[in-house]
């Protein structure tokens, strides 16, 4: 007969008896998991925690706010972010293959985030500590599943935090291990953090990187952002968030349509919406969004956003379609 209020509690024993007077870290990707993970952990160690928030610069718009800021005010948890967008865009640079890319950003993700833990080590260790553990947003169905992912590991490289690694200096810390999804947000709500994370939906590791069909560059990155911001709002004005699983926003970077705006001509690129429901993403349909919804998106992107003048919808289910486009 468990609350979420008796997980918290439960939990944050566990957790003070495992670490003891120890120091600890945890990676913070901006998603659910990792971010109930560590607030669990804060709750029960305080100071003894350090984050580490690595920003590859392809997240969404303001999902790095939403941690920097949003999160640490709701938590007060101890941050170090690691500023690496420039590293990101000079290793994808060229780069147009979608394997190739998934590797590259998991391949710097994991430099990153060592670089950033030896600053963190070398700060504890001047503070008279030592780290030996490590945070980690594994889930029940990860457990179970073990090899972990969502099952499409073997058609796409998947990359996300919990990815790292297995760093043998480090014993593991897994409050979540126990818990589904849903559970996993209640315990986000009971320890009061941001809406935006606590119910976000999936968003992949390699976040809009795979995202751009074809080379990620800054400008295509600010350009995809914005489509997106757009497509999320108004998704969220319509209140149906919940009705989707999630709505991949995808720029065509290398397609280019003409077409006609005010008084002249235009030769532009598309934007495919992806709305999708599902249980698990194992499987997902596409979702019948109402033409009024999809007629204001359309509208919006192709008034807001320069250099897009076309916005399709991806009508396909998974399989044969995976969710991502890359
Ligand atoms: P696909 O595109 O294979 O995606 O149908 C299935 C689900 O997994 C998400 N996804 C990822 N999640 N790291 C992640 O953590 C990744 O590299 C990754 N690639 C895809 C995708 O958004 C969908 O929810």
């Amino acid at each position: 007969n468990w609350t979420t209020g008796n997980i918290v509690e439960e939990q944050v024993e566990r957790i003070r008896a495992q670490i003891g007077t120890a120091k600890v870290i945890c990676g913070l990707s901006g998603g659910v998991d990792s971010a109930v993970a560590a607030a669990l952990v804060q709750r029960a160690v305080g100071d003894q925690l350090t984050c580490v928030f690595v920003d590859h610069g392809l997240l969404r718009e303001g999902e790095a706010e939403q941690v920097e800021r949003d999160y640490v005010a709701a938590t007060g948890v101890k941050l170090h972010v690691a500023n690496e967008q420039q590293r990101f865009l000079s290793a994808l640079a060229g780069v147009t293959d979608p394997e190739t890319k998934r590797k590259i950003i998991g391949r710097e993700f994991i430099r990153a985030f060592e670089a950033a833990e030896k600053a963190v080590l070398a700060e504890a260790a001047a503070e008279g500590g030592q780290v030996q553990f490590l945070v980690q947003g594994t889930l029940y169905p990860d457990v179970v599943e073990s090899g972990g992912g969502e099952g499409a590991a073997n058609i796409k490289s998947h990359h996300n935090v919990g990815g790292l690694p297995e760093d043998l200096q480090f014993e593991l810390v897994e409050p979540l291990r126990t818990l589904f999804k849903d559970e996993v947000r209640a315990v986000g709500r009971q320890l009061g953090l941001p809406e935006e994370i606590v119910g976000r939906q999936p968003f992949p590791g390699p976040g809009l990187g795979i995202r751009i069909i074809g080379e990620v560059t800054e400008d295509r990155l600010a350009l995809l952002r914005r489509a997106d911001a757009i497509a999320r709002a108004e998704l969220t004005a319509a209140g149906l968030d919940d009705d989707v699983w999630q709505m991949p926003v995808v720029l065509l970077a290398d397609v280019r349509s003409v077409g006609v705006q005010g008084d002249g001509r235009t030769y532009g690129h598309p934007i495919v919406l992806r709305p999708v429901s599902s249980e698990d993403a194992m499987t997902a349909d596409w979702s019948r969004l109402p033409f009024d919804l999809l007629a204001r998106i359309s509208n919006r992107i192709t008034n807001e956003v320069d250099g897009v003048n076309r916005v399709v919808l991806d009508v396909t289910s998974k399989p044969p379609g995976t969710i991502e486009w890359e």
